[in-house]
């Protein structure tokens, strides 16, 4: 467990999501109309980074096959297969600076 700085609110505006590094784990984190929110990055699926798709709202688009994920709570929102779900993670804005608490 720990808090890492994820960027400058200007690194992630609106719309856009990166991908940070946590002991060895990949980290997404989404800014939804002025929200940060935070996600495990790697698809449960075949392990594409899911930081690579693309986002409407709070819905990831995997890059590989397709599956979508709702990145405010890390669930599967829909795919041919069932696959597990993802962990999420708290975000906190201090200053300029986005974390996310692992
Ligand atoms: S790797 Fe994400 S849907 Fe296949």
């Amino acid at each position: 467990m720990g808090k890492i700085l994820a960027g400058k609110t200007s690194e992630i505006p609106p719309g856009k999501m990166i991908k940070v590094e946590s002991d060895g784990k990949d980290i997404l984190v989404a800014n939804v109309d002025g929200n940060y929110f935070a996600m495990d990055d790697t698809c449960t699926h075949q392990g594409a980074s899911l930081s690579e798709g693309t986002i409407e709202g709070s819905t990831l688009t995997c890059p590989w096959h397709g599956s979508t994920w709702d990145c405010k709570n890390g669930k599967l929102i829909a795919f041919a297969s069932q696959i597990k779900d993802l962990a999420s993670y708290k975000t906190t804005v201090e200053a300029d600076s986005v974390f996310v608490e692992t």
